[in-house]
């Protein structure tokens, strides 16, 4: 039998068998809408409550904190303008860092054009962000600091209490695009003092097309998409009732088996690093490796192009990746990468292999065996 074998679980994750046995009633008997006022209906509105309550234990909020979006798209879209139009009286300058998802980017290039100011804090050759630049780049008008939690195509997690404290020093909201963190690390929003925080289902092996926003009540934002009145009037449509069950479950499961998977995820990273050094390669780690989520690991091939790694690793079943799924075919090297590493070489070169919970030993032999053919040809 061919071999196939998975390794770009930050692009997205196959759905947990236990979250789709959640999700299944909610497709077929339990098919009601959770704003009908029968027995049907409230059976899926507690299934909705339930989720919520699910998503606010995780990261410690209260569930009328959270709201239900399509994906982590939606959510960063819908906190970021929805924050700065709703605050637009108090100023009129957001910052973000230089190495954030296109959803954060590119919902700042739009409020740009609507005469905002945007400010991007650079990141060290590891990924992390300047703090002392941030504090330097605060005005008097900033109303908004936004900076990921974990980047995607190094994994490198930001000091995001230390951000949180600098916010609340200047009396700044402060959002958090944690779509690749939630499932790894712990996340309190109270203790680290965020004020807005994206998630997506689809990354910690929940169902795509479900996301959440945690906005901390008090915090003034607009909706940004209109209609009914669901989700207290601050995102209009019919509830995704199966999949908020499934982001729920997802996020319960994730939880539970968080330090087993992260131990899991490191061994078999450690052992993928190990076996690259030793090949003897002109190879470049890219990301912090202390400050790193445990299953990613970002590697440039010097003098192989990335996307050919990536094609050749395909045509031996290996699923992986030379930077994020989004930019995946532009013709552009990495954004992230140039702006850690200033070297096209390094951004055109690298190969992202991020793990999951369902790989083995045996897949990473496997991927150091093809990538010694490949490198070797
Ligand atoms: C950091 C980050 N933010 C936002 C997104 C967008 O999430 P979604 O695919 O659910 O729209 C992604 C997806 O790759 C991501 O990695």
């Amino acid at each position: 039998m061919e071999r196939f074998i998975y390794l770009d679980h930050a692009a997205t994750t196959q759905i947990d068998k236990e979250v789709l046995d959640e999700m299944i009633p909610y497709m077929t008997s339990y098919y009601g809408n959770a704003s009908s006022l029968y027995e049907l209906g409230r059976k899926s509105r507690i299934a909705v409550e339930k989720a919520r309550k699910q998503i606010a234990n995780s990261i410690n909020c209260s569930s009328d904190e959270i709201y239900f979006t399509s994906c982590g798209s939606e959510s960063d879209n819908l906190a970021i303008k929805g924050i700065a139009k709703a605050n637009k009286n108090r100023g009129k300058h957001i910052i973000i860092s230089n190495v954030e998802h296109p959803a954060v980017i590119e919902t700042c290039k739009t409020l740009e054009q609507e005469g905002f100011e945007i400010s991007y804090v650079p990141v060290n050759e590891n990924g992390i962000i300047d703090l002392q630049m941030l504090k330097k780049i605060i005005k008097r008008n900033t109303i908004l600091i936004s900076v990921m939690t974990a980047n995607n195509e190094v994994g490198t997690i930001q000091p995001i209490e230390e951000i949180g404290k600098i916010a609340k020093l200047y009396n700044i909201i402060f959002h958090t695009d944690s779509v690749q963190a939630i499932g790894n690390l712990n996340l309190n929003v109270k203790r680290m003092n965020i004020d807005a925080l994206s998630m997506s289902g689809h990354k910690f092996y929940g169902p795509k097309g479900i996301g959440t926003l945690y906005i901390r009540s008090g915090i003034n934002f607009y909706r940004q998409q209109d209609g009914g009145h669901q989700e207290k009037e601050k995102r209009a449509g019919t509830e995704n009732v199966a999949g908020i069950v499934g982001i729920g479950k997802a996020i319960e499961i994730a939880d539970k088996n968080k330090s087993q998977y992260n131990n899991h995820l490191k061994t078999l990273r450690t052992m993928y690093v190990k076996n690259v050094l030793n090949m003897n390669k002109r190879v470049f780690v890219n990301g912090d490796m202390e400050n790193r989520l445990p299953g990613n690991m970002n590697i440039s091939f010097l003098g192989y192009k990335g996307a050919y790694l990536v094609e050749e690793l395909d045509k031996r079943g290996i699923c992986a990746s030379s930077g994020s799924a989004c930019s995946a075919g532009l013709p552009m090297p990495s954004n992230v990468l140039m702006n850690m590493t200033h070297d096209v070489r390094i951004a055109e070169s690298s190969l992202r292999i991020t793990f999951g919970k369902e790989n083995t030993i045996q897949d990473v032999e496997y991927l150091i065996y093809c990538l010694n053919d490949i490198l070797n040809k």
